[in-house]
């Protein structure tokens, strides 16, 4: 297995002929690790598994199979997108798992914050098991590993591996950006043809909606989440704000408050809309959105989100506030 230490040496990778030699150099390593075996990717749509999945494709090609798993807490079309980048673009082996009914059954009536993440990363994992045990002759397991999950500073992705896999499923690992930090990751996704969308995407958390769906999470409420989540990044990146603001969401809390529609009152939930600047994840400002493209969105999201009557701005650094709400 190959070192998980960063030689000194080794160049940052910030050009396209940069990420070309680095890309060259892993397809030969993949293709010498793998041989004609085959290799099992959890592929969530975000930038580091994305990226795994691409070098592999171009790699061992219909020796590699993906597996998405829609546990029903990702942003509005981003499993539509992973389906058309991966099976229809690059005809990867693509398995689209619904376990949307799975995930939000076991959810229903927890409130608590870690309760929440511990059942939907042992749920993710039951999921992964049981397609893989669905496979014949899987012996190798790809991971979206980076190098700042190895050194573990900042926020590590529970998500991204799948340890914890029972131990008569054992793969061997294949971690092809395991040295790379994010930026490194984006310019290479960038080399490997990825859409923008994709290779530039803000972070987003493991349990995904489900830590902004406050509370015990119900379908409306999380639906009310998704969908203002969608109007706030359309109108930011139609404002230019896409690709400037490091972290942006909106959260729905579990609770309501009067309000007036058509002349007839309204017992509805608020929107909260965070937007946040930060270099590490451990302390963050808050973006000073133009008062006029809050009162935009605002507008938007009490005329197009269902059960929705007020929208706040969250205007807390963190310290005190955490970025996200729970
Ligand atoms: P907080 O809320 O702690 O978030 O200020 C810092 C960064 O970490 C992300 N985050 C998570 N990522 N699983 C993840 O993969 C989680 O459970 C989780 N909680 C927070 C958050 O989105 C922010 O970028």
């Amino acid at each position: 297995m190959s070192s998980n230490r960063r030689p000194e040496t080794m160049e940052r990778i910030t050009t396209p002929a940069l990420a070309e030699a680095f890309i060259e150099e892993q397809l030969a390593a993949l293709k010498a690790q793998i041989g004609s075996k085959k290799v099992l990717l959890a592929l969530s749509g975000g930038v580091d598994s994305s990226v795994v999945a691409a070098l592999l494709i171009k790699a061992v090609g219909s020796q590699l199979t993906c597996v998405h798993v829609n546990h029903g807490l990702l942003r509005k079309g981003e499993p539509e997108q992973v389906v058309e980048v991966f099976r229809n673009q690059m005809n990867a082996n693509l398995v689209y798992v619904d376990a949307i009914d799975r995930f939000l059954d076991k959810l229903a009536g927890v409130a608590d914050p870690e309760q929440k993440r511990k059942i939907i990363g042992a749920e993710f994992i039951r999921v992964f098991e049981e397609e893989a045990r669905k496979l014949e002759g899987i012996e190798f397991l790809a991971q979206g590993t980076i190098y700042p999950d190895i050194l573990e500073s900042g926020p590590v992705k529970a998500h991204h591996n799948v340890g914890g896999l029972p131990d008569d499923l054992q793969f061997e690992l294949v971690e092809p950006i395991k040295l790379l930090f994010k930026d490194e990751v984006r310019v290479v996704g960038k080399a490997l043809g990825l859409p923008d969308n994709m290779v530039y995407r803000q972070p987003f958390p493991g349990p995904g909606l489900g830590v902004r769906c406050v509370g015990a999470i119900t379908r409306d409420r999380l639906e009310a989440v998704r969908e203002s989540d969608a109007i706030l990044r359309e109108e930011f990146a139609k404002n230019g704000l896409e690709g400037k603001v490091w972290q942006y969401f909106t959260v729905v809390p579990d609770f309501k408050s009067t309000g007036v529609r058509d002349g007839v009152r309204s017992y509805d939930w608020p929107v909260v809309l965070r937007a946040v600047n930060t270099r590490d994840a451990m302390t963050a400002t808050v973006e000073d959105v133009p008062f006029a493209l809050l009162q935009k969105i605002t507008q938007r999201i009490v005329t197009e989100v269902k059960g929705v009557n007020r929208v706040l701005y969250d205007l807390t650094p963190k310290p005190t506030g955490t970025i996200e709400w729970e």
